[in-house]
């Protein structure tokens, strides 16, 4: 079974929200599903390039770009893979200089996915976060799915209540939630992605959160690829298409 490939923005203003955890991770489990990748890392700061960087090589590759200067990122590279995936950088819509950026990015991606904390504060700082993108010229003229995942989920229930009901009003969708565990620092450090830690029963538990996730990015990428003119196609259609397993296989382990 082929699956569509999108260009994934992982973005949110907030720093320690997730944004490189979820970008490394779905970078892996598209690579482990027989995806050329590309992993982008649009932060100076250049968390996703360490990630890389104690990557095993016997492990399925994910070629990493440090761009800290989306606007300068070449189409004619993104076109050589199955998807493209963003890892932006804390501040983007809210640090006047860095606005390019931002909207270099928003033009590039297919879809976008907003990991969100639990906290009241991050909450509050995510929704205006929210606020900011869909408010966005760029964004209202070129409008692109964008999905919340909760990440390192705790009890606010009330938080998250209201900030249910918030993305209900703008009709955006919380799409996953992801534990709190100490397998994301642990999967991080060796350059890795919880899908590859197969014997690990604390990560088993997530890739349902994460086939969810993923199964969203498909079904949005279908449709943006169903409603695009002939000529401007997906990075997907340019898929040089290499096992083509499912990536629902390589989240699909024993839970
Ligand atoms: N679900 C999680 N459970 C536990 N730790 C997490 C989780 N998600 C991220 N972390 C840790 O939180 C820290 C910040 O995450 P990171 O992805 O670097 O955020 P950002 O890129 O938004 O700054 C990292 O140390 C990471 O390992
Ligand atoms: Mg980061």
């Amino acid at each position: 079974m082929t699956h569509s490939v999108a260009n994934i923005l992982v973005v949110n203003s907030k720093g320690g929200c997730g944004k490189t955890t979820v970008a490394t991770n779905l970078a892996v489990a598209y690579a482990n599903g027989g995806k050329s990748v590309a992993l982008f890392d649009c932060d100076r700061q250049a968390s996703a390039r360490q990630w890389a960087g104690a990557r095993d090589l016997d492990l399925p590759s994910i070629e990493l770009y440090h761009r800290p200067d989306p606007a300068k990122i070449d189409p004619g590279i993104m076109a050589r893979y199955d998807t493209c995936i963003f890892d932006s950088g804390p501040g983007i819509s809210t640090q006047p200089m860095l606005r390019t950026e931002f909207e270099a990015l928003l033009k590039l991606c297919d879809v976008i996915v907003v990991p969100m904390l639990s906290s009241t504060w991050d909450i509050q700082a995510g929704k205006n976060f929210v606020t900011q993108l869909m408010t966005h010229r760029v964004w209202r003229n070129a409008p692109k799915p964008i999905a919340v995942v909760g990440n390192r989920i705790s009890t606010n229930l009330a938080g998250q209540q209201h900030l249910q009901h918030f993305l209900r009003c703008l009709d955006v969708p919380a799409v996953s939630e992801f534990r709190e565990s100490p397998i994301y620092a642990e999967a991080g450090d060796r350059g890795k992605g919880i899908v590859e830690l197969k014997s690990n029963r604390a990560a088993r538990k997530e890739y349902k959160a994460w086939r969810t996730l993923i199964c969203w990015i498909d079904e949005k990428s279908r449709q943006a690829k169903s409603e695009r003119l002939p000529g401007i196609p997906l990075a997907a259609s340019h898929s040089k298409s290499r096992t083509e397993k499912g990536i629902g296989d390589a989240a699909t382990e024993r839970t």
